[in-house]
Formats: C-alpha cells, sequence, structure tokens
C-alpha cells in the first residue's frame, strides 16, 4: 500500500544515521515530502542522493546541530518557507556519551542531556506554532527501552535519564497538544542493529548479554522500528497519542 504519506511535510532529525535514512527511504516511498536534518552533513547528504536516486522527495536542512535552539527554529522556518507546513516531525537524531556513574564527567553528562533530550525539546517548539495553526501535526520521539530498564553491560546513566525523559516528556506535550489536533507519541526500540551499535554487537561478551534480554532471540533492524514510526505518521494512528511504542524484540515484556 504506497502513499501513506502523500504528500505529508515530514521532518526526520538525523537523516544521515540508520534509522534516520531508512526512515527518510520509507517515508519517502510512501509519497511523503521529506526534509532531512543531520549535524553530519555528508552522511544526510547521501540519505538525500538515495532517497532521490529511488525517485522521492527530499530536501536536507544545513547545518544541522539541533542541540541549538537557533538551529532548530532555523530548519522550522527554512521548511515552512519551503512547504508551507509542517505535518510530521520526527525525532530521530540524538548523540550520548555512555559511561558508568563513577566515571562520567559533568561534560558527558550535559553533552548527552543536550543531544538526547534538549534537542527533541527545541525541535518541538520550534514546530509547534506552525501545527497548532494547522490544527493538526504528529510528533514522534525516539526514547529508547533504556528509559524504562537499566542493562547489566550497558554503562547508561545519563542515557537512561534522557530517554525515561523523552518517554515522559512525550505525554505532557501529548496533553498539551491535544486541544490543537497535535498528536505525540514516542517509540522505544531495544537493540537494533546500527552505525551506533555495529562495533558493540562485535564484542561477543557484550553481544550475549544483550541477546539473552531478546524475547525473539535477536536484534532488529532499523526498518523494524521506522514501520512504527510511518504508522503514527500516518491518518491510520489518528486517535493515537501520548503512547509509548516498544518495539524492542519484547525485552521489556520479560
Ligand atoms: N540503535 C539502537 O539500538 C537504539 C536503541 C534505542 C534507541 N535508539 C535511538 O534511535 C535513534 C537513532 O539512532 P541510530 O541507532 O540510528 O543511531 P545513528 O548514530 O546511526 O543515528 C543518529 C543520527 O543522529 C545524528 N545526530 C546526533 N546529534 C545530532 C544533533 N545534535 N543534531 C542533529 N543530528 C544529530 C547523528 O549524526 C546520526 O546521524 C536515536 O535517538 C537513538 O538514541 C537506538
Amino acid at each position: 500500500m504506497a502513499g501513506r504519506l502523500k504528500d505529508k511535510v515530514c521532518v526526520i532529525t538525523g537523516s544521515g544515521g540508520s534509522m534516520g535514512r531508512a526512515a527518510a527511504r520509507m517515508f519517502a516511498a510512501e509519497g511523503a515530502i521529506v526534509v532531512g536534518c543531520d549535524i553530519d552533513e555528508a552522511s544526510a547528504n547521501e540519505t538525500e542522493r538515495l532517497v532521490r536516486e529511488a525517485g522521492g522527495a527530499i530536501r536536507t536542512f544545513h547545518p544541522g546541530d539541533l542541540s541549538r535552539k537557533e538551529v532548530a527554529e532555523a530548519l522550522a522556518e527554512w521548511t515552512l518557507a519551503q512547504h508551507g507546513r509542517i505535518d510530521v516531525l520526527y525525532n530521530n537524531g540524538g548523540g550520548v556519551v555512555m559511561e558508568w556513574l563513577q566515571k562520567m564527567t559533568a561534560d558527558q553528562w550535559s553533552f548527552t542531556m543536550r543531544n538526547e533530550l534538549d534537542l527533541i525539546f527545541f525541535a518541538t517548539q520550534a514546530v509547534w506554532p506552525a501545527m497548532v495553526a494547522q490544527k493538526s501535526g504528529s510528533i514522534i520521539n525516539v526514547g529508547s527501552v533504556s528509559g524504562k530498564i537499566a542493562y547489566r553491560v550497558l554503562p547508561a546513566v545519563a542515557h537512561s535519564a534522557a530517554k525515561g525523559g523523552v518517554i515522559a516528556m512525550t505525554k505532557h506535550l501529548a496533553m498539551e497538544g491535544g486541544p490543537h489536533g497535535i498528536r505525540v507519541n514516542s517509540i522505544s526500540p531495544g537493540l537494533v542493529e546500527t552505525n551506533a551499535t555495529r562495533a558493540l554487537l562485535d564484542i561477543p561478551e557484550w553481544a550475549e548479554a544483550m541477546h539473552g534480554k531478546l524475547m525473539l532471540g535477536h536484534v532488529g533492524q532499523p526498518e523494524d522500528v521506522v514501520y512504527a514510526a510511518l504508522y503514527l505518521a500516518s491518518d491510520e494512528a489518528r486517535w493515537v497519542t501520548g503512547a509509548d511504542f516498544a518495539i524492542d524484540g519484547g525485552t521489556t515484556a520479560w
């Protein structure tokens, strides 16, 4: 079924990353007009090239460091100038420092908060007035299983705090957005094979410990997460807001 996002203007952050690239390709294949954005310009440009090659509609906003409020505002302004509306904001991008409590520096803590939590707040705040004026919008935030449970092998003190914050903020935003027709949901992926995890998955003890948490016995692929985002972005999810979708191979159901 193609055309589920026909002519919807969809801003996808972190469009150069693994899930961001999958999202840009899959959203465009469903008829979306994609606006990409990534702090890594080269990989965002490569995503743009791949989507265009497949016949999809995409433009990429540069420069893309969304941990800066003024950049998030510029992204929203630019999108509105190009397309006149913003139907979907997929807050996918993020950067993190993984460290144990006693080793984590204040700078590493702040970096993680800025790049996992602040960037969602800034981008959401920036697109909000347009969605209020349109009386519609879908915002999809990417949380994580780490926002809900602890892994023995994952030094996620800051990551878990930030992603827990994303899941909690989503519910609040859904409440604020409801009267304006703005839906806000989060997706909390389990372990997915991406640029961010590939090196770790090569460490046998680590991979084994993480696999033990997966009811389905294998890690996810970026597309597994994006299928949920596709649904949330589409009108099929018109009565869904304030929800957190566990796309985690059963991890949080143990
Ligand atoms: N891979 C997993 O197992 C997993 C599990 C749970 C949640 N997640 C979440 O999924 C999302 C996508 O992650 P991924 O695994 O595809 O990682 P990835 O590293 O491939 O992609 C993340 C992208 O975000 C970009 N980015 C980082 N900081 C940015 C900033 N300040 N402004 C703009 N762009 C920025 C990066 O350059 C990168 O391209 C992230 O929010 C991540 O926390 C991933």
